[in-house]
């Protein structure tokens, strides 16, 4: 048998930038072969393996054959027939289709290495359209090599539209989808994923509330920015969705299905924006802040606050992010239970604690 490295682990050895995982294809073995030599099996059916020392995956060469649509319904064909070229030519891009022998030669049928050179996305052959989820995956591998200027091929492009077109996106469960988005969202330009998938016309699938063009464009600046900071999947998803009303983003975020977290500050991100818009040049009345603090429950959620008013310094209210922040400090300072000594009880207790927090909002609020 041969055993060649390929994937993200040859694609990023060449790029000279550090490797993750290191995945490997088995050529000329039968299970049997590979259990006798102590590697363990993954899955009952599926011809994956796991070194007994490294852990790594070691997969006998396969082809791909689709049978239903979307990213179900693939016939997998794996035998010691199976040459390396058919395993590499069933992949999604060029860059990802290189093999490395044992011996260090590489094998590079499909032209990945000039199109690292190039720094060009393209896909490998005609069956890359199989596979819907190459769509997001080859915008997000766009996002991560952006800064290195490499960019999507016209063919590619092409190819990704016609599968568009013929209601490919469509057979994605949203579980993959998310994943995809998730990943993508941390990757070096978060913004050009969804750049490429707006081009594509795939966000008026995927993310239909965010297609059109100005609250495209407030998402994507508001991304910019939280994405420059160290910065979670919940503030960064929540930034992308700032300029949409929040039922719409609720929604969206929940057909998704996104995580409670994403969910939880994309809902605030929404209800603050909304609530701000209405004093563009004007400052914050400390009634209704202090509703929006019970909102949000910045008393028993503070990490959360905070992190929804990073969020907010993305968005164009900045400006009323200080303000926030110092009624926010202020108002959280009340102790409960210095007024229970104080012999509030029930509601009593209740209105003092708000009147308390009224009061100090306020005294943040002044000039
Ligand atoms: N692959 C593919 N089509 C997919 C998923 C994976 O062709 N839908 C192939 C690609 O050749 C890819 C390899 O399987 O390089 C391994 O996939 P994965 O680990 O998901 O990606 P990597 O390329 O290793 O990238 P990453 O750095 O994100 O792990």
């Amino acid at each position: 048998m041969d055993i060649y490295l390929v994937g993200g682990a040859v694609r990023d050895g060449r790029l000279g930038i550090p490797v993750k995982d290191r995945d490997w294809v088995v050529v000329g073995a039968t299970p049997e072969a590979m259990k006798h030599r102590g590697f363990r099996q993954v899955g009952a059916d599926f011809p994956v393996f796991l070194h007994p020392k490294t852990g790594e995956e070691y997969a006998l060469a396969r082809t791909e054959r689709k049978q239903g649509r979307g990213y179900h319904g693939f016939t997998v064909y794996s035998a010691p027939d199976v040459t390396l070229e058919e395993d590499l030519k069933r992949r999604d891009l060029t860059i990802n289709a290189m093999a490395e022998h044992e011996d260090g030669t590489l094998v590079d049928p499909f032209n990945g290495l000039t199109d690292l050179a190039q720094k060009t996305l393209r896909h490998v052959s005609e069956a890359f359209a199989e596979d819907p989820l190459r769509i997001l995956r080859t915008a997000r591998f766009a996002a991560r090599f952006h800064p290195l200027g490499f960019t999507i091929c016209a063919d590619t492009m092409a190819l990704m539209r016609e599968m568009i077109g013929s209601g490919e996106l469509q057979h994605l469960v949203p579980e993959r989808v998310w994943q995809e988005v998730q990943r993508a969202l941390h990757e070096q330009s978060p913004t050009v994923f969804f750049k490429v998938l707006h081009e594509l016309g795939a966000l008026d699938i995927l993310m239909p509330e965010l297609a059109d063009t100005e609250r495209f464009e407030a998402g994507l600046q508001a991304l910019e920015c939280i994405s420059t900071q160290n910065s979670t999947t919940a503030q960064r998803f929540s930034a992308l969705l700032s300029a949409l009303p929040e039922p719409e983003a609720r929604a969206r975020a929940i057909a998704m299905k996104s995580p409670n977290d994403c969910r939880d500050l994309t809902r605030l991100v929404c209800l603050f924006t909304d609530w701000l818009s209405q004093y563009t040049d004007s400052t914050l009345p400390p009634e209704a802040m202090l509703e929006m603090f019970d909102h949000a429950d910045l008393w028993r959620r503070p990490e959360r606050f905070e992190q929804l008013v990073t969020a907010l310094a993305c968005t164009p209210y900045k400006q009323h992010v200080g303000p926030l922040n110092s009624a926010a400090e202020s108002a959280r300072d009340v102790s409960p239970q210095e007024l229970l000594k104080q012999g509030f009880k029930g509601k009593e207790l209740g209105n003092a604690i708000r009147n308390e927090r009224l009061g100090r909002i306020t005294l943040a609020l002044a000039p």
